[in-house]
């Protein structure tokens, strides 16, 4: 068995604890946000902080946290993320051992349309903004925003699990993934 088979099936370590937790804690505020939106307010607004205060962690984790959770480690500018996205066309993008450079822009946008959803939704409880009808569209049309980022970010894991033959959703679950090889980027 040649080296890059053995390493191939080697795992290792990428996504924490944490962030493990913090993924799937944050779609199931999202999803219950979203299903009692209009419903029941009450659990609307639990679940909205819910979300806010994952987003919160996240950005602490994002400076201080592990090696793959870091935002200096998967935050690319715009150049890298559109020549990524021009190679992925192509079917020759590389493989990340973290987030891609595409998918690491998706990971900003979730952080960020969530984080405008919660700031918009919370305002609206306040006496200084309640029944202001800008506030109220704004809250409803990144609440559906929200499912379209949602909907591409889905769409990015499953092309990248069928680009690279391993399972992402899996590895959310257990953190470890196919070691790299070398001309994969860790
Ligand atoms: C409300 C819905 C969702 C939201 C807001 C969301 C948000 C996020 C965020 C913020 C990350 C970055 C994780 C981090 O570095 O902390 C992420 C990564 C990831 N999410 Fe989701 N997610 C959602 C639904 C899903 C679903 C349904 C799946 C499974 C089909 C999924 C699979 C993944 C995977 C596999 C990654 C890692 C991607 C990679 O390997 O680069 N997500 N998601
Ligand atoms: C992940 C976070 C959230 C999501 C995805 C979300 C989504 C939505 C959506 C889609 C609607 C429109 C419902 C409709 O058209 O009937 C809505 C309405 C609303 N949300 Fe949120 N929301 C979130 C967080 C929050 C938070 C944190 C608060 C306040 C603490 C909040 C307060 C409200 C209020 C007051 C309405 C208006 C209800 C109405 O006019 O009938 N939301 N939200």
């Amino acid at each position: 068995m040649n080296a890059a088979v053995q390493a191939n099936e080697v795992q290792v370590r990428v996504w924490s604890r944490y962030v493990r937790l913090f993924h799937w804690s944050l779609v199931g505020c999202v999803a219950v946000a979203w299903l009692s939106s209009g419903e029941i307010m009450k659990l609307h607004e639990l679940a909205g902080y819910g979300a806010a205060a994952l987003i919160a962690s996240r950005l602490v984790a994002g400076l201080t946290g592990s090696r793959y959770a870091r935002f200096s480690q998967f935050v690319r500018g715009p150049r890298a993320v559109t020549s990524y996205l021009a190679d992925m066309r192509r079917g020759r993008e590389r493989r990340y051992i973290g987030h891609n450079p595409a998918g690491g822009a998706m990971v900003i946008a979730l952080l960020a349309c969530l984080a405008a959803i919660a700031l918009t939704g919370w305002l609206q409880t306040t006496d200084s903004w309640w029944g202001v009808a800008w506030l109220e569209d704004a809250h409803k049309v990144l609440g559906n925003a929200i499912l379209v980022l949602v909907g591409l970010h889905i769409g990015g894991v499953l092309f990248a699990t069928v680009r690279h033959h391993e399972n992402l959703v899996r590895a959310m679950f257990t953190g470890r993934k196919r070691a790299p090889l070398p001309e994969d980027i860790a």
